[in-house]
């Protein structure tokens, strides 16, 4: 089985329609593919969460969700306030080791990558560290924003992601603007930099809301092949490179 665990650099990044593009592009391959939502936040028993997005835009029916706090609120937060330790790391680990005669199993994390499930203090960082002490090798995909702020938020998340041996190993740009501005677009070229990680993705604005049969025919299009797609990152930031201001800026 690979296992990719899908984290960001906070929420509402993108990580939901990344691990839907991810699937998809698996899914053409023809390969087994399961996605799990260990803890989901923000809705109540029977209302769609991310997996339902997922499901939406992929058709995939493999869906795994552990734990649900109807709080939109960090796991542990709303846990706590439901009088709630918030979900045993061992546990989800455990249960996620279970999909292993699938070939690809995609783990969405809740929030940003420091963000807790449960009491212990424990997130995604520590659920990576369960599952190798199961024997899977984790790859870890960073979905970041790539507006101005961005750098920061993405080399702090790598480098806490780091500090637990965890990559990254991909980072993705979860919505790319249909106009970026000089900030996005000098952010696409230093965003490895700045994160460590290899740009393996940029999913453009309105991505998320297409229907399955277009979301299916453009995700290839939208991550590398490393991640399973068609894109050539290098050419996308190449044609994106803002032109020197030398000749409009006075000295
Ligand atoms: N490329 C995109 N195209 C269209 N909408 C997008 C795109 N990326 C994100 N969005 C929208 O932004 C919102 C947040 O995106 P998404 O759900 O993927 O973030 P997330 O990182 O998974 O958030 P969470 O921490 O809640 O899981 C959603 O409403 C989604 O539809
Ligand atoms: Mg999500």
């Amino acid at each position: 089985m690979k296992l990719m665990l899908v984290t960001g650099t906070g929420t509402g990044v993108g990580k939901t329609v990344t691990t839907a593009a991810l699937a998809a592009c698996a899914l053409r391959s023809g390969q087994r593919v399961a996605v799990v939502k260990p803890v989901q936040t923000g809705v109540r028993p029977g209302e769609p969460g991310d997996l339902a997005e997922v499901c939406r835009l992929t058709g995939l029916s493999d869906l795994h969700e552990y734990a649900r706090y109807p709080e939109p609120l960090a796991p542990a937060t709303a846990a706590r306030r439901l009088g709630e330790p918030g979900p045993d790391l061992a546990g989800l680990a455990a249960r996620i080791a279970e999909l292993a005669d699938r070939d690809l199993v995609i783990v969405e994390g809740a929030g940003g990558a420091l963000v807790r499930f449960n009491d212990r203090a424990e997130g995604i960082c520590q659920l990576a560290t369960a599952l190798r002490g199961l024997g899977a090798q984790p790859g870890v995909v960073l979905v970041t924003g790539v507006a101005l702020g961005a750098l920061h938020d993405a080399a702090a998340t790598a480098a806490a992601l780091r500090g637990w041996s965890l990559g990254p190993d991909a980072l993705v740009v979860g919505d790319w603007p249909a106009e970026p501005g000089l900030a996005e677009c000098c952010n696409l070229q230093d965003l490895p930099d700045y994160a460590g990680a290899p740009l393996q993705g940029i999913l453009p604005h309105g991505g998320g809301v297409l229907g399955p049969a277009a979301f299916a025919e453009r995700a290839a299009g939208w991550l590398t092949p490393a991640l399973g797609g068609s894109l050539d990152a290098s050419e996308f930031v190449r044609a994106h490179a803002v032109p020197l201001p030398r000749n409009e800026i006075p000295r």
